[in-house]
């Protein structure tokens, strides 16, 4: 397991002004640079990623919520991996179930994971069932959801990877209604063995394993103690500076 644990703020849509965006990550980058058992990630949307160009630190990092799959073509409204990596961007959340829900396919998810890793950026791919079924068929909606998201992607590519497990009927609750760490475990086992049969066993513990699904201040030690996970992709709890920052020191704490 990843020594450091890596908590990744998804802002998605939000701030709505540039002026609560800089407070956001100020406070937050501030109280990240403290913790030495933690990397922060701070993923705002793509107007503020300038505001904190290469303000990256070794502790706290810039990711970006999207991506586009090739550098040069005519693209209208999208962003190139290569100009994510001009302003010191160094990861990127891919995949995500709300861009899923707008069209996005599982292969354009691993059109973008390939530039991205073409362009030495980190992704953070997104995966997770719409709903649990009492059959468990969700295991293998799981499962190709996972093989076809990762095609094209070579052992090699796993060195700075990471899988964020999001299922999403626990996506913008609270955290009693999240997933409870004992079924994180299962199935971050689960994702591990699927990856072990895609590749071998020694790949398939490489890659960075998150938990994202209404993760708050009162569930983060549980879930990054029990739940087989390095870390959070945490949404509406990172918006509240103070909140998110006591679930990065409940992380350090562990
Ligand atoms: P919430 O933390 O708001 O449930 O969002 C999770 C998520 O989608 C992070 O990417």
């Amino acid at each position: 397991m990843r020594k450091k644990k890596l908590m990744v703020a998804n802002w998605k849509m939000n701030p709505g002004s540039v002026a609560e965006a800089r407070v956001l990550f100020g406070k937050t980058k501030l109280a990240g640079g403290k913790l030495d058992k933690v990397e922060t990630v701070m993923c705002p949307p793509f107007p503020y990623l300038g505001l904190f160009a290469h303000a990256g630190t070794t502790r706290v990092s810039l990711g970006a919520q999207d991506v586009f799959w090739a550098n040069i073509g005519r693209a209208t409204g999208e962003v190139s991996p290569e100009m994510l990596k001009d302003v010191g961007a160094s990861y990127v959340i891919v995949g995500h179930s709300e861009r899923r829900a707008l069209g996005e396919t599982d292969e354009m998810v691993s059109k973008k994971l390939r530039a991205v890793l073409a362009e030495g950026l980190t992704p953070i791919v997104c995966v997770g069932e719409k709903e649990r079924d009492v059959d468990g068929k969700y295991f293998d909606i799981l499962k190709n959801q996972i093989k076809s998201s990762l095609a094209g992607i070579r052992r090699t590519d796993f060195r700075e990877f990471v899988i964020a497990y999001e299922p999403l009927w626990a996506i913008g609750k609270s955290a009693r209604e999240a997933m409870t760490p004992r079924d994180i475990r299962e199935t971050s086992i689960f994702i591990r063995k699927v990856l072990a049969d895609m590749y071998d066993a020694t790949t398939a513990e490489l890659p960075v394993l998150l938990y994202g699904g209404s993760a708050e201040g009162s569930n983060t030690a549980a879930i990054l103690r029990d739940g087989g996970v390095s870390g959070l992709l945490v949404g509406h709890a990172s918006l509240d500076a103070s909140g998110f920052i006591s679930m990065l020191k409940s992380a350090n704490s562990i």
